[in-house]
C-alpha cells in the first residue's frame, strides 16, 4: 500500500500534546484505511510542523472535506476539543489503490494546490472560481491584477492566492511556485493558461510581423516551459500531480489567419506530449485541454466588430450547438486535477462542442 497522508493544525502551545492524541485517536478508528503509525510518521515528519509549536492562534476557520476523515478529525480535535482553534487537514492521494481511486475521496480536489497562470481575467478566472468552489487551494497568477478573481473565490465559498507574474520571465515564474509553497507548503498541479490571445492582431500569414511572431511564441510556447520548469520540483516533492495546458482549436481545426497563434498551441500539444513521456516517471501527468471559441473578453478583443459573425461560424461547426462559456470547461479541468484521472497522460482533450473528433 501507498500512503501521502498529512495533518496540519494549528493549536495553542499547551493544546499540542492532547490535540495529537485527539487526531491520533481519530485515525486510529478508520484504521482499515490509514495506517495509524503511518500517519503519525508523517504528521511528526509534516514540513507543517513547527505551526504545532505557534503560541497564538490564527483566525477561527474551519473548511471541510467530504471526505470521512477529515469530518472525523473536526469532530475529535476541533469541536471537542476548544483549546484547538484550528485544524486544516487534508489527507490527500492517501490510498492510492484502484479502489481507493473509484470513491468519492478520489473525484475531489479538495486540498490541492492548483496554481492558475493567466488568472485574471476570462477562462482563467473561471478555474480559479471553480476550483475555490470545489473546496481546492487555487493560486491565482498573471501579469495584471487578480484581486477581482480573489473576491470570486471568495464569493465561491473559498480562496485563492494572487501573485504577480510574467509567464515569459523565468525568475518570475519561480517567484511565483515560492510563493504557492511559502502560502500551502506544497503544490499539487499546475493550469498553464495565460497566453497572448486577446491582444493579438490576425491577418494573413505574410503580414503577420515578427515582433507579434515572436511574442506569441513567447508568451504562450516558453511560458509554459518556464512554469514548467518552476513547478516540476514541487510537484515532485509532492509525491506526482497534474499539468495541464491550454491548447486550442485553433491548433486541432488549424484555424486560418492567425498563424503565430495556431503554431504556438500547436506546440503546446507537442510539448505536452514530450512532457507527459519525461515526466510519467516521477507520477506527473501532463495533459492539454483545446477549447473551442469561448466568450471571453479576450475573444471580444480577438474578434472585435466579426465577434457574432465568428462565434456563429464557431457554432455551426460543433454537434452540439451553441457557443462555450468558460464554466463549460470547468468540469474538465476539475477531472484532470482530481487523483480520478491518475492514469490519464499525454492527451489532449478537446472541449468544443464536438467540432474536432479524434
Ligand atoms: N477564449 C477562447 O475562445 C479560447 C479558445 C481556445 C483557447 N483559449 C486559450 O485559453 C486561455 C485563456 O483564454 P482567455 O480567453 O481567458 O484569454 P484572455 O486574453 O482573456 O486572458 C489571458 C490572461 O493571460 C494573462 N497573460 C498574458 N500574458 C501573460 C504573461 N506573460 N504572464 C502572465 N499572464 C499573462 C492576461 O493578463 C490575461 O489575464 C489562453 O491560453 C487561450 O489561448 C481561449
Amino acid at each position: 500500500m501507498n500512503y501521502d497522508c498529512q495533518v496540519n493544525f494549528y493549536c495553542k502551545r499547551q493544546a499540542l500534546h492532547r490535540a495529537t492524541r485527539d487526531i491520533s485517536r481519530a485515525i486510529a478508528s478508520h484504521a482499515g484505511v490509514i495506517e495509524r503509525a503511518l500517519l503519525r510518521r508523517k504528521i511528526s515528519s509534516s514540513p507543517m510542523k513547527t505551526l504545532f509549536y505557534r503560541s497564538h492562534f490564527h483566525r477561527r476557520q474551519f473548511r471541510w472535506r467530504p471526505s470521512r476523515i477529515t469530518t472525523h478529525l473536526h469532530h475529535a480535535s476541533a469541536k471537542n476539543d476548544p483549546s484547538v482553534i484550528f485544524v486544516d487537514s487534508f489527507v490527500d492521494r492517501w490510498y492510492r489503490s484502484p479502489k481507493a481511486r473509484t470513491g468519492r475521496e478520489a473525484m475531489s480536489v479538495e486540498g490541492k494546490v492548483v496554481i492558475v497562470t493567466g488568472a485574471a481575467r476570462g477562462i482563467g478566472q473561471e478555474y480559479v472560481r471553480a476550483l475555490a468552489a470545489a473546496g481546492a487551494r487555487p493560486v491565482a497568477a498573471d501579469v495584471s491584477d487578480c484581486s477581482e478573481t480573489i473576491d470570486l473565490a471568495k464569493s465561491a465559498g473559498g480562496k485563492a492566492l494572487g501573485v504577480k507574474c510574467d509567464v515569459a520571465d523565468a525568475s518570475s515564474t519561480d517567484a511565483m511556485v515560492a510563493a504557492a509553497l511559502k502560502a500551502f507548503g506544497r503544490v499539487d498541479a499546475l493550469i498553464n493558461n495565460a497566453a497572448l490571445y486577446g491582444g493579438l492582431r490576425g491577418g494573413r500569414f505574410e503580414t503577420i510581423t515578427e515582433a507579434d511572431w515572436d511574442a506569441a511564441m513567447t508568451i504562450n510556447v516558453k511560458g509554459i516551459w518556464n512554469c514548467c520548469k518552476s513547478a516540476v520540483p514541487a510537484l515532485r516533492a509532492a509525491g506526482g500531480g497534474s499539468i495541464i495546458n491550454i491548447a486550442s482549436l485553433a491548433a486541432t481545426f488549424g484555424t486560418p489567419f492567425v498563424l503565430h497563434y495556431t503554431t504556438s498551441k500547436a506546440a503546446v500539444i507537442g510539448m505536452t506530449r514530450g512532457l507527459a513521456r519525461e515526466l510519467g516517471r516521477d507520477n506527473i501527468r501532463v495533459n492539454a485541454v483545446a477549447p473551442s471559441a469561448v466568450i471571453t473578453e479576450g475573444t471580444r478583443e480577438f474578434f472585435a466588430n466579426k465577434l457574432d459573425k465568428a462565434l456563429d461560424v464557431v457554432k455551426s461547426g460543433q454537434a452540439i450547438q451553441r457557443n462555450l462559456q468558460p464554466s463549460d470547461l470547468s468540469g474538465t479541468i476539475l477531472w484532470l486535477v482530481a487523483d480520478t484521472s491518475a492514469f490519464v497522460t499525454g492527451q489532449t482533450i478537446s472541449v468544443d462542442g464536438g467540432t474536432v473528433m479524434n
